[in-house]
């Protein structure tokens, strides 16, 4: 029995208003009030994290930012920090996104050094691998999950490693309502788990929680998450929607 608590988060992408993202949480709340099997986290666009954390204040529901740099502050127009981030209520947050790295140049190298000032402020990392279709049908996907995990996770010490998070996100699953099958996913997560343990340790290994992303739905939910490799989901569209996203919740 796997001692790995799942956890379930909405990637909200750029969707919803300050408003639209009270409403959700309104409607949301009372529907995973009981619900404490897995840990639910919400991570809305940064201007919505206000109004998304007075929203889930007393509740166990967390929230995470979408994307920050690795300076504390500075001259850097337009960026976000960790400590930004903690102020503002956050607990965790996404790092390399397939669409940071597809469309704002975000390397192997930037998710790394993301990754130290994350976990240096002690927010829950959730580092996002995963390969483009033409890499699948070029059989390359192992290779880069193997250079992307241990390219994101270099030189982070075992010890503040426990927190870390990774979600598999094969980019051709996402958006495309293509869902990797459980079978695929898994493969996938043990790939990334096996480089885990040589980039850090087995024990670290064996703990950290591994997310699929991709076309998660009510529909396809529980059968993703049956796999033992499986310990989540990272989810866009379908979190969009209170109902839906609850039903993911609730698998
Ligand atoms: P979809 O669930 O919309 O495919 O998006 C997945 C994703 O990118 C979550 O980070």
């Amino acid at each position: 029995m796997s001692t790995r608590k799942p956890l379930i988060a909405a990637n909200w992408k750029m969707y919803k208003t300050p408003s639209q993202s009270s409403e959700f949480v309104t409607a949301f709340l009372p529907l995973v009030q009981h619900h404490t099997r897995d840990e639910i986290v919400l991570c809305p666009p940064f201007v919505d994290i206000a109004a998304v954390v007075a929203g889930t204040r007393g509740s166990h529901i967390h929230v995470g930012g979408q994307n920050m740099i690795w300076q504390e502050e500075g001259a850097f127009t337009g960026e976000i920090s960790a400590p930004m981030l903690l102020a503002c209520g956050c607990s965790h947050v996404i790092l390399g996104h397939s669409e940071r790295r597809q469309f704002f140049g975000e390397t192997d190298e930037t998710v790394n050094k993301k990754l130290h000032a994350a976990l240096k402020h002690k927010l829950t990392p959730i580092v996002c691998v995963g390969e483009l279709l033409a890499e699948r049908e070029s059989g390359k996907t192992e290779e880069v999950l193997l250079r992307q995990t241990s390219k994101g996770l270099a030189g982070v010490a075992p010890d503040l490693a426990q927190s870390i998070v990774i979600a598999y996100e094969p980019v051709w699953a996402i958006g495309t309502g293509k869902t990797a099958t459980p079978e695929m996913a898994a493969e996938a997560h043990r790939i990334i788990r096996e480089q885990v343990a040589r980039s850090l340790n087995r024990d670290i290994a064996d703990k950290m929680r591994i997310l699929y992303g991709g076309s998660v739905k009510p529909e396809n939910a529980s059968a993703l998450m049956s796999q033992k490799e499986i310990d989540g989901a990272l989810v866009g569209g379908a979190s969009l929607d209170p109902q839906s996203f609850s039903k993911i919740v609730l698998y």
